[in-house]
C-alpha cells in the first residue's frame, strides 16, 4: 500500500499564522501536525508516501525532507492551486496507480492511528473505505447518509440541511477505481473537485464503499480552537515525564511536564509549571506560571507572565503581562511586553493582517 498526504491548500481559517507558515506545519505539542500523519502511515507499514504540495512546498519539503527520518520514502506531488481533494487524487495517479492507498489530510489528527483501518480495508477487499464520526455541527463537514444496514447511500459536502450527523474524517482508503471516479465528476459550485462526489460516483456505479465509525478522537486542525483542542488531547496522551530542566530552588514542576533538548537546556527561575505542559529546547521561564495545556516551543523567553491553554511558537518573548494569557495561539518571534514606563500611557500594537487581540482589562 502507498500513502497520499494532502498538504497543499490555503489555510485561510488559520490566518494570520498561515500567511507565513503552511497550516500542516502548525505545531501541536511542539510537533507539526503533518508529522503525526506521516508517523501513523509508517506505523501502519506504509513507507511509500506521496505528499501533495502547493504554494508552501518549500517549507514542507524543508521540514519533511526525503522522509528517511520517519523511515519513509517521500515523493512530492505539486498541485498548481487548491482545486479540491479529488483533484489532488487525480494528479497523484501516476504515483499511486497499481497500489491501494490511504489518503490522509495533512491537517488531521487521529488518536488511535490507522493500523486497524488498513487491516480492515485489506481484509474486507472493498474498493473504498471511509471513516465517519458523529459531530454536533455536520454542516461544516462532508456528511454521509447510511441506510438501515449501514451501507453508504449518499455523501454531501457541507450540506445546508444535513440528513445525518456523520461527518467524514480526513482519512480515506482507495484502490484504482477512484481514478475513474475523479475523471468522471465535475467541479462543485465552489469550484473544487470534491472527494464526496468521487465517492458518491463509486457508490452509484456499484463499487463497494465501507463506512467505519471512528472511536476515540479525531481533529481537523483547521481553526484556532481546534488547534488548542488537539494540543490538549495530545498533551493529555503523553504518558511519561521527560527531560531535565535547570531549575532553581524557588521553582516548582507539577504534573506531566516535558522538557525538550539536552539536559539543562530549559531554564526555570522562580516559576511554577503545572502540566500537562511541553517546553522546547533553550526556553527560559522566569518569575512566571505556565499552566495546564500549554506548549511552548524552542527558544522562547517568558518573564513575569502567567499562561495556560495556549500554543507559543519558536523564539517568542512574553514579558510583564498583567493578566493571565489564556486560549492563545502565538506565532514565531512574537513579542508581547507590558512597559509601565511607556509614554504616552497606551497600548502599542505592531500587528499583521487578520490578527486577533483580546484585551481583558
Ligand atoms: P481544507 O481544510 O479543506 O482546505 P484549506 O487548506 O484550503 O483550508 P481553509 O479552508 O482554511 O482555507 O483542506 C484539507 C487538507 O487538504 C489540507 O491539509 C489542505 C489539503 N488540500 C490540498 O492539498 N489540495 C487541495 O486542493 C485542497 C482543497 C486541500
Amino acid at each position: 500500500m502507498k500513502g497520499l498526504i494532502l498538504s497543499g491548500g490555503k489555510g485561510t481559517r488559520l490566518r494570520p499564522l498561515t500567511y507565513t507558515s503552511a497550516k500542516q506545519l502548525v505545531p501541536v505539542a511542539n510537533k507539526p501536525v503533518l508529522f503525526y500523519g506521516i508517523e501513523s502511515l509508517v506505523s501502519a507499514g506504509i513507507r511509500e508516501i506521496g505528499i501533495v504540495v502547493g504554494d508552501t512546498h518549500a517549507e514542507i519539503e524543508a521540514a519533511v525532507g526525503d522522509g528517511s527520518r520517519f523511515g519513509a520514502k517521500v515523493t512530492y506531488i505539486p498541485q498548481d492551486a487548491p482545486r479540491g481533494l479529488a483533484h489532488a487524487v487525480s494528479i497523484a495517479e501516476p504515483f499511486l496507480r497499481g497500489s491501494r492507498f490511504v489518503m490522509y489530510l495533512g491537517d488531521n489528527l487521529l488518536q488511535r492511528g490507522i493500523n486497524t483501518l488498513v487491516e480492515e480495508y485489506l481484509r474486507l477487499g472493498v474498493d473504498c473505505e471511509i471513516l465517519l464520526t458523529r459531530v454536533p455541527n455536520p454542516s461544516s463537514f462532508g456528511v454521509a447518509e447510511l441506510d438501515a444496514g449501514g451501507r453508504v447511500v449518499r455523501l454531501v459536502e457541507k450540506p445546508k440541511e444535513p440528513r445525518s450527523d456523520l461527518a467524514l474524517v480526513g482519512v480515506y482508503l482507495f484502490n484504482d477505481s477512484v481514478f475513474d471516479a475523479v475523471k468522471a465528476i465535475q467541479p462543485s459550485p465552489r469550484g473544487e473537485l470534491e472527494i464526496t462526489d468521487a465517492i458518491q460516483w463509486l457508490v452509484d456505479h456499484g463499487r463497494s464503499v465501507h463506512a467505519h465509525l471512528v472511536s476515540g478522537w479525531w481533529k481537523d486542525t483547521g481553526k484556532a480552537d481546534d488547534m488548542l483542542e488537539a494540543n490538549r488531547t495530545v498533551l493529555d496522551g503523553l504518558d511519561n515525564h521527560a527531560g531535565t530542566p535547570t531549575v532553581d530552588a524557588a521553582s516548582r514542576v507539577e504534573g506531566k511536564v516535558f522538557f525538550e533538548g539536552p539536559p539543562g537546556s530549559v531554564v526555570l527561575v522562580d516559576s511554577v509549571v503545572r502540566g500537562p505542559v511541553i517546553i522546547g529546547e533553550g526556553s527560559r521561564i522566569e518569575r512566571s506560571f505556565v499552566g495546564p495545556y500549554t506548549a511552548i516551543a524552542a527558544g522562547c523567553r517568558l518573564h513575569r507572565v502567567e499562561i495556560e491553554n495556549s500554543i507559543v511558537w519558536e523564539g517568542s518573548t512574553l514579558e510583564n503581562v498583567r493578566l493571565r494569557i489564556s486560549d492563545s495561539l502565538i506565532g514565531r518571534g512574537v513579542v508581547i511586553r507590558r512597559d509601565p514606563e511607556r509614554k504616552p500611557k497606551a497600548h502599542r500594537f505592531l500587528v499583521g493582517d487578520n490578527s486577533e487581540i483580546g484585551i481583558g482589562e
